[in-house]
């Protein structure tokens, strides 16, 4: 552990939860609580709560949750070692010297030193743009692609001379190590030659920067038909392109302002859009949409506008980036531009105003799924209907919202011609053409629903009812670390020591005790404390609770036994078709002892 639980608790109890979240919206009280518009989700209608008795905070629109330290994570995009030190510094609290220097572990120590070489780097080469006389090509490039002052300096575009030393005089001027050089991608040994040499030289340097505009990697562009057009960082400690969305750290700003993100194939579609007003601008780096873009993007806002180059791999983007957005809530729409034109390209020839109402108009994702099944299709022939159906009705299949399905079918059946009803039979009938699947993980769902509901009221009444820990934990004794749902798992492992530890059951010590237990891995500290804080506030009364918590664990266990006994009998016939009679033996002795109970 690496920060003491008791400085966590000590900074925790300095900051009240109430006090820091009114510094970044507006808190109204209504009754113990407090209530506002959630700034994680868009909403009309206050659901975002926060209790001062219990410290901790729940939207009930769209799930965040947690305590004070989850709050300001999420809303300044930080970690939790950089929240802890914020609310330190905000109580006055110094944390203790080895707390600080063993969290600035080995890989802290050296993510902090690769973000120092990537913005050395890009100073370096910007520096070089604009002042080496060797950059005069480089100059006339960056004019003749329209690029103005304001965006060279907006998004710190720089030029990487045609020596391939130039990393060498920055390690021996500022005394880092070649190996760092060559973590953050910037170096690479040539065996051939046994020499180091720089990895990007005679191009356009576009850094990347994360959320904080710390550079994270570069982007490189040849200034003639060079093979690659593009050379990128490769994948680092600090980048990995598929997570990254360009420009994101100087859009987000305009993003919630306008309330919907653009979304370009390029950094020149970028720079390009900031520069004719649309900053609310970001690019996915040459690939399509990724499943951790969609969870990055609402955040930010639920709009997005796609409007990616118009050849026949911005196209295939296009899809494949739908097919991820299908999954989520978010509102998608499709611009489309006239052949061969990009982003950039369009903006010049026809100006903003015309880009605007291409944004405005976009297509929605059924309409473009349409358009693409039906290109170069005669919808007027029997085989042409086929063909755009069977492509646009497995799309439809997968959307979320059934409105939408409905509305999906509606407009295929205008387009092809077929009665909505004659299509609806068809989605159907392809629905069931998968149901030996689909029965099997019905049936598997049906049991495990069962348990995670068991188990999530177990928790549940145990946060309302800490008294009752000594019957569920003692005298009832809870398979704890039978749980399946790993979230209820933790918070039951949680409060099963604080139990042991003579320590009250209280969400601010559960909170505590997560933070303390995994600091190092975000994703689990978020999850676990949305779903604690969701119990917590959950409006659910127990008539007589110890005979309820009594109820659910025998229930518990009765579902725990059926679910051993139906893996006993299948292996039990397992064992017989592969001929184990060693194995089978043993299994029908296990399955004789706990068939009494089960039919
Ligand atoms: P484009 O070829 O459309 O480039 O690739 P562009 O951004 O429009 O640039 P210009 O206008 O031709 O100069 C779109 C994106 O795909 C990635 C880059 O991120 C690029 O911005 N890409 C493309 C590469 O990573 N490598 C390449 O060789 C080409
Ligand atoms: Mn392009």
């Amino acid at each position: 552990m690496a920060v003491p639980e008791y400085v966590i608790e000590q900074i925790r109890n300095s900051n009240d939860i109430v006090s820091v979240i009114s510094e970044h919206i507006i808190l109204k009280k209504t009754g113990a609580n407090h209530k506002a518009i959630c700034p994680f989700h868009k909403e009309k209608t206050p659901s975002f709560v926060v209790s001062p008795e219990k410290q901790i905070f729940h939207c009930f629109g769209c799930g965040e949750g947690g305590n004070v330290f989850s709050f300001i994570m999420k809303y300044e995009n930080i970690s939790f070692f950089e929240a802890l030190k914020k609310l330190a510094d905000r109580a006055g609290i110094v944390l203790p010297e080895d707390a600080v220097s063993k969290q600035q572990d080995k890989s802290r120590d050296e993510k902090k030193l690769l973000y120092e070489i990537n913005r050395c780097a890009a100073d370096y080469y910007k520096e070089c743009l604009q002042n080496s006389p060797s950059a005069k090509i480089a100059r006339e490039y960056v004019k003749k692609r329209k690029l103005t002052r304001q965006i060279i300096d907006k998004f710190d575009i720089g030029y990487a001379p045609s020596t391939s030393c130039e990393m060498l005089k920055l390690i021996k001027e500022k005394g880092y190590s070649k190996e760092l050089f060559k973590k953050a991608g910037l170096m690479v040994f040539s065996e051939k030659s046994g020499k180091w040499i720089d990895k990007f030289y005679n191009r356009i340097m576009f850094p990347i920067t994360d959320n904080e505009g710390r550079v994270i990697a570069f982007g490189a562009r040849a200034f003639d038909d060079a093979v690659p057009k593009y050379l990128n960082s490769p994948d680092t400690p600090l980048f990995n392109k598929s997570k990254v969305l360009y420009g994101l750290n100087l859009a987000k700003k305009p993003i919630r302002e306008k309330s919907r993100m653009i979304v370009v194939e390029g950094y020149m579609d970028v720079m390009t859009a900031h520069q004719y007003g649309f900053e609310n601008t970001v690019a996915t780096l040459g690939t399509a949409l990724t499943e951790e873009h969609a969870r990055i993007i609402p955040r930010y806002t639920e709009k997005v506008s796609i409007v990616y180059d118009s050849d026949a791999a911005g196209v295939n983007a296009t899809l494949r980036g739908i097919g991820v957005l299908l999954d989520t809530n978010l509102s998608v729409t499709v611009s489309v531009f006239p052949d061969g034109s990009d982003p950039d390209s369009f903006l010049h020839s026809r100006g903003s105003d015309e880009f605007f109402k291409r944004i405005e108009n976009g297509m929605e994702i059924v309409d473009y799924k349409i358009k693409i099944a039906s290109d170069g299709v005669d919808i007027n022939t029997t085989g042409g209907k086929i063909s755009v159906a069977s492509q646009v009705l497995p799309f439809l299949e997968r959307l979320k919202n059934e409105i939408y399905q409905e509305e999906g079918i509606k407009k295929l059946s205008g387009a092809i011609k077929i009665p909505a009803h004659v299509l609806k039979e068809e989605l159907k009938r392809s629905r069931k053409s998968r149901p030996a699947l689909k029965s099997r993980f019905e049936k598997i769902n049906r049991q495990n629903i069962a348990e995670l509901k068991l188990e999530n009221n177990l928790v549940l009444i145990l946060l309302k009812y800490p008294e009752l820990a000594p019957i569920i934990f003692d005298e009832k004794k809870l398979p704890v670390d039978e749980f399946n749902n790993n979230n209820l798992s933790i918070i039951m492992s949680v409060i099963l020591q604080l139990h042991e530890q003579a320590k009250p059951v209280e969400a601010k010590n559960i909170m505590n005790l997560v933070c303390s237990r995994y600091e190092k891995d975000e994703s689990i500290l978020e999850e676990i404390n949305k779903t604690v804080s969701s119990l917590y506030l959950a409006k659910i009364e127990y008539r007589n609770p110890e005979k309820t918590a009594r109820i659910l664990i025998d229930d518990y266990n009765a579902v725990k036994s059926k679910k051993k006994y139906d893996e006993l009998k299948k292996a039990v016939v397992m064992s017989l078709v592969n001929g184990d009679r060693k194995k089978s033996k043993e299994f029908v002795e296990q399955y004789k002892l706990i068939k009494g109970t089960h039919n």
